[in-house]
């Protein structure tokens, strides 16, 4: 009777302390768990953050070398221009060259 009496008791006793250790575990796991999404959370933060500077520092050279692009088009239509300029005035040289000549083989030769 006193036997049977001990026997739940013992098993009341020896439950707790499975779940104690069962508790102290799952709290422990918890907490790892907890370390390591911390840790994939502050990678990713850098990650991102790091991404982001890089993807800026893309823009702001990009933005250089459009202007730079932009400078040298307009540099190059300016001399495309003063070509075109003098190759006209040439031609028109040419052109008043070729009249003069003409002139002078129809002048009548006077001796
Ligand atoms: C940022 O740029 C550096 C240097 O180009 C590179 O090594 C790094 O991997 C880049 N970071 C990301 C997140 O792409």
């Amino acid at each position: 009777m006193q036997q049977n009496a001990k026997a739940p008791l013992l098993q009341v006793v020896l439950l707790s302390f499975l779940s104690a250790i069962g508790i102290q575990y799952f709290q422990q796991e918890s907490q790892r768990a907890t370390d390591v999404i911390k840790v994939v959370n502050d990678r990713y933060r850098d990650l991102l953050s790091d991404a982001e500077k890089n993807i800026s520092e893309a823009n702001e050279k990009m933005n250089e070398m459009q202007t730079q692009h932009d400078k040298d088009t307009v540099t190059m239509r300016y001399k495309l221009l003063q070509q075109e300029v003098k190759l006209k005035s040439l031609n028109s040289q040419i052109v008043t060259l070729q009249t003069e000549r003409l002139e002078l083989m129809n002048m009548p030769t006077f001796f």
